[in-house]
């Protein structure tokens, strides 16, 4: 086949019914996570000013919300709680009663189809903000390995059907997959926040979870955003260590990750399009330099196209209008 003028890639370009028949990647609902944010209360609903359409919730509103979210199509949410009280040990994140194991018990009545996801990190319920047990100015891995197994126990305990270890303490996927094997949880899989890089772009969800570190950064133990080799050998460990299902974050600044992680692992990618991504959007349509619509659909048809199977967005709500 000779190239130009026998070749023409216009022609299938001319309409919009020709576009749609040879597109390439569609965004489908149901491959969305939505976020949501538990506090404490009832009635309780703090609108986020950094994540704009997106609030804090009381557990009761929470469940009102899983039941719309159902409703749109919407059938998976990764929860993340906001504690009343911090501590050292994070006692907030195991806690039966704690927030997240409060919501979970409230979804999984309401809404017993909805897919429940949980994040499992220990920044939200430290009074000093980092992932791990806090030493002088040392995060320590080893210590706190075992505070993040007894967090995903308690949020399977609760009804989580899958745990997302977002931490990025090392050896923390096999820790978490022998507490909960040895709890009998062994159905229960992790969804390993694997590749997981120091991104300026978590700075509105810092907001939103009012996580951010008191002293220094995330730097020692989430990955440096240059090191794409690097990620593939966190996301080869973690499947080692027993994960089963990948997450890579921030989604668009890292869309070579997703697509090496894509070719090399045959397990459900997951990609976080994050805060920061959402909130960028958002601010620039505000001042009217941007369609939000447009510029969300194709932000989330890249990560799409890059290999990701599953996206976490704060659009996916909205997004449910849109298709
Ligand atoms: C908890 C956690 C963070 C995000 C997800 N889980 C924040 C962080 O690591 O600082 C970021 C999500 C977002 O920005 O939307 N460790």
């Amino acid at each position: 086949m000779s190239a130009f003028p026998a070749t023409r890639l216009r022609r299938f370009r001319r309409t919009g019914a020709l576009r749609e028949l040879v597109r390439e990647t569609r965004l489908d609902l149901r491959d969305f996570v939505y976020p949501l944010f538990a506090c404490p209360g009832t009635g309780v609903e703090k609108p986020l000013e950094g994540l704009a359409g997106i609030a804090q919730q009381s557990v009761d509103r929470l469940a009102d919300e899983a039941e719309q979210l159902m409703g749109l199509g919407i059938g998976a949410v990764l929860l993340f709680g906001i504690p009343a009280e911090r501590d050292e040990a994070a006692s907030g994140a195991y806690d039966e009663d704690g927030i997240v194991q409060q919501a979970l018990r409230a979804l999984v009545e309401r809404t017993p189809n909805m897919v429940l996801l949980t994040d499992v990190c220990l920044c939200e319920y430290m009074s000093h903000g980092h992932c791990g047990v806090v030493d002088g100015d040392e995060i320590v891995n080893d210590l706190s390995l075992e505070l993040l197994a007894k967090t995903a126990v308690s949020h399977a305990e609760a009804g989580a059907h899958a745990v997302c270890p977002s931490d990025m303490m090392d050896g923390r996927v096999g820790a978490i997959r022998g507490a909960l094997d040895s709890e009998s949880f062994e159905q229960v899989p992790i969804v390993s926040y694997a590749a997981k890089a120091a991104s300026a772009f978590y700075g509105p969800f810092r907001e939103a979870a009012e996580s951010a570190p008191s002293f220094g950064d995330r730097r020692s133990y989430q990955m440096d955003p240059a090191n794409a080799r690097e990620a593939l050998r966190e996301c080869e460990l973690d499947l080692q260590e027993g994960a089963d299902a990948l997450m890579i974050k921030p989604a668009l600044p890292s869309l070579d990750v997703i697509a090496a992680a894509r070719a090399r692992f045959d397990v459900p990618i997951f990609a976080y399009n994050v805060s920061g991504e959402y909130a960028m959007v958002k601010a620039a349509a505000a001042r009217g330099w941007l369609d939000e619509r447009t510029a969300a659909m194709e932000s989330l048809t890249a990560v799409k196209r890059a290999g990701a199977d599953v996206i976490v967005s704060y659009w996916a709500k909205e997004l449910a209008g849109w298709l």
